[in-house]
């Protein structure tokens, strides 16, 4: 038993614009930077993660047979995440995205899917021991949404503890939510799951109500600036987000929450004092360029919470 975490998604290769603003449509802009970067939802999750614990990392999912498949798979080992597990398929190749980053930090992505789109219940099936062996499972929207309802399904069958980011969005979404333990939206996506607005703290209360009354367990809707909402079957609790001096690109950061969240949970943190660990570190996050390369160590996490006081909002 090694009660590390196993992360199940995608894997992407990213190709990053730095621009002014993002164009409209019609609109040809220049860049004033270009850069590539390992990427990918489940990756850049598996990688925050296994900076953030000192646990076993696992990470599932499926690449091509390409070049963008060695760049993305050696980034992962370098920072500790087994690898073993991630099936390169011959037919289909590595995931991409295009991120575009704006003056202010904000950020417009594409994604092709890939080999992401090719990764099966089946392999779900074939990882049963990975499962078995792990203590908290975490997925993404990156995978089919049948992959994702059968991991969901194998973790609650193993009584493990699933996460469940609902990003991107999918429609059909929804019907994860009786398989998660807990569910970690944006505002976007739990405003898209719900069909509530959630544009502030009290938007956020009911939403987090309806996502517990569609099923999940526990709920966190991630406010970006604006903290967090974590609401459970006898409690909803707002943490405010750490102090940001710049933003300089914010894609990852809910990466990083996640990935953060997940280790915390694997140490064996109460739900509430994971979420004030997966918020610092998304904080500092935002500090660094590229969605993957941004991720804290736990000691830096460890020692901005130690500042807390001082650097809430
Ligand atoms: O969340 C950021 C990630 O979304 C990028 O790395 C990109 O690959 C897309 O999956």
């Amino acid at each position: 038993m090694d009660k590390g975490a196993l992360i199940v998604g995608s894997v992407n290769h990213d190709a990053i614009y730095n621009v002014e603003h993002l164009p409209k449509p019609h609109e040809t802009i220049p860049a004033s930077h270009y850069a590539t970067a390992p990427g990918g939802k489940g990756a850049n999750q598996a990688a925050a993660c296994a900076v953030a614990t000192e646990r076993p990392v696992h990470m599932l999912g499926a690449v091509g047979q390409d070049m963008h498949a060695q760049f993305c798979l050696a980034y992962l080992e370098s920072q500790r995440v087994d690898v073993s597990n991630i099936v390169a398929r011959e037919d289909l190749p590595t995931g991409t995205a295009c991120i575009l980053v704006d003056a202010e930090g904000d950020n417009l992505i594409i994604v092709a899917a890939g080999a992401n789109g090719g990764l099966t219940p089946a392999d779900i099936a074939d990882a049963h021991d990975l499962f078995a062996q792990s203590e908290v499972i975490l997925n993404q929207l990156e995978s089919p949404l049948e992959t994702v309802r059968a991991c969901l399904a194998q973790a609650r069958a193993l009584g493990k503890t699933a996460i469940l980011n609902p990003a991107p969005y999918l429609s059909g979404a929804q019907a994860l939510l009786p398989l998660a333990d807990i569910v970690t939206p944006n505002q976007t996506e739990a405003s898209a799951l719900t069909g509530l607005n959630v544009s502030d703290e009290e938007g956020a209360r009911k939403a987090a109500k309806a996502l517990l009354e569609q099923g999940a367990r526990e709920a966190i809707i991630t406010l970006g600036a604006n903290g967090s909402l974590v609401a459970t079957q006898t409690q909803t609790v707002y943490l405010p987000a750490y102090r940001v001096a710049t933003v300089i690109d914010t894609s990852g950061a809910g990466d990083v929450y996640n990935g953060a969240l997940a280790a915390a949970l694997c140490d064996g943190a109460s739900l509430l004092d994971a979420t004030d660990f997966a918020s610092a570190a998304a904080s500092m996050s935002v500090q660094k360029p590229t969605a993957s390369h941004c991720a804290p160590a736990r000691e830096e996490i460890i020692a901005l919470q130690a500042t807390k006081a001082a650097n809430r909002r």
